[in-house]
């Protein structure tokens, strides 16, 4: 979608947003996949209520797009503009145990710079890519630990109200890869409380949890990390691996050979490609064991 309207053009203009014409959303996944559409950038949290009046009014459809590293958008031009946050200079601010946090800023790179001033818990998030906001709207979790044991706050945009809120945590109820946020309230900041720990020994279970990592799912390769989520009790990786689907491939989307729940794009796969390939395993475990697998990856295929 291609935004060229004078007036909404000043519009954008007046609140500061910045217009990046023709965003290839392939270029912005982990998956590395996705079509073409306009993508917003904003600098100032203060500007998005009146962005979103603005586009509102102007009958501009628009989705929120954090990291990309849990998203599997659709091919060629796609019918809604992309708004994004500008990463945050600094992204951490330190107060005692809190940690006050900008959702765009860098999970990895979060996790490390609290390390750094002896504040741990979130060493099982060290290798998860994306952004914070990501890691928060999903409850991002990893080796035993999950984001939102440390929630103490967060600021963020209702979508039914396009008001800026502030949740306490207890407000918000953290599930396993599932928060009570609406679909497109758009996180903003966060507060989170941590234990204090020595910097050397949040070290050595970050580097356990990278080993585990690497010598389990293919880093180096393009995915949005699990494609479906854990059915109770039971392992979606185990279950594909189980039916001897790892290599089963729709043109450039297969099933990593190294974690049966990773889809690899080994080249120029299409969101048609991918689509048809979770659709493929997905009915085939369900024959194998009765189990209906929900998508752990986000999919944006309107
Ligand atoms: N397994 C297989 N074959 C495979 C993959 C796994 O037999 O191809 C077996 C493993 O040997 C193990 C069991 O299945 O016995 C569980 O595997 P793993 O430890 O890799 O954990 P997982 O349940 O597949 C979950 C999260 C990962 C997270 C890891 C480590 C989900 C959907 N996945 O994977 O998170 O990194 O635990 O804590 O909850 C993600 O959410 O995107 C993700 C990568």
């Amino acid at each position: 979608m291609r935004i060229n309207d004078p007036n909404l053009l000043k519009g954008l203009a007046e609140l500061g947003v910045e217009l990046r014409p023709a965003a290839k959303l392939s270029e912005l996944t982990s998956l590395g996949i996705g079509g073409t559409t306009d993508l917003l950038r904003i600098t100032k949290h203060e500007s998005i209520p009146g962005l979103l009046q603005l586009l509102g009014e102007n009958h501009v459809p628009h989705k929120f797009l954090g990291g990309g590293s849990n998203l599997l958008v659709n091919d060629g031009e796609l019918p809604w503009v992309i708004l994004q946050l500008a990463p945050p200079e600094p992204g951490v601010v330190l107060e005692g145990n809190l940690a006050h946090v900008d959702a765009a800023a860098d999970l990895g790179r979060t996790v490390t710079f609290c390390a750094k001033h002896d504040l741990g818990g979130m060493e099982g998030l060290i290798g998860v890519p994306g952004t914070v906001g990501g890691a928060l709207r999903m409850n991002a979790g990893a080796y035993g630990m999950q984001i939102g044991s440390y929630v103490r706050e967060v600021k963020l945009c209702r979508a039914a109200t396009r008001k800026i809120d502030t949740l306490r945590g207890h407000q918000i109820s953290f599930e396993y890869r599932h928060t009570s946020f609406a679909a497109d309230d758009m996180m903003l900041a966060v507060i989170l409380e941590l234990p204090s720990k020595p910097y050397n020994e949040i070290l050595k279970g970050i580097r356990i949890c990278n080993e585990k990592r690497r010598s389990s799912q293919p880093l180096g390769q393009k995915s949005a990390g699990c494609i479906f989520k854990n059915p109770l009790g039971a392992s979606a990786g185990r279950m594909i691996d189980e039916l001897g689907l790892k290599g089963l491939s729709v043109g450039d989307a297969r099933v990593s050979d190294r974690h049966a729940n990773f889809f690899v794009n080994t080249g120029r796969a299409s969101a048609k490609d991918m689509l048809a390939l979770i659709a493929d395993v997905r009915e085939r475990v369900h024959k194998a064991y009765g189990v209906a697998l929900e998508n752990e990856v986000v999919v944006w295929n309107a």
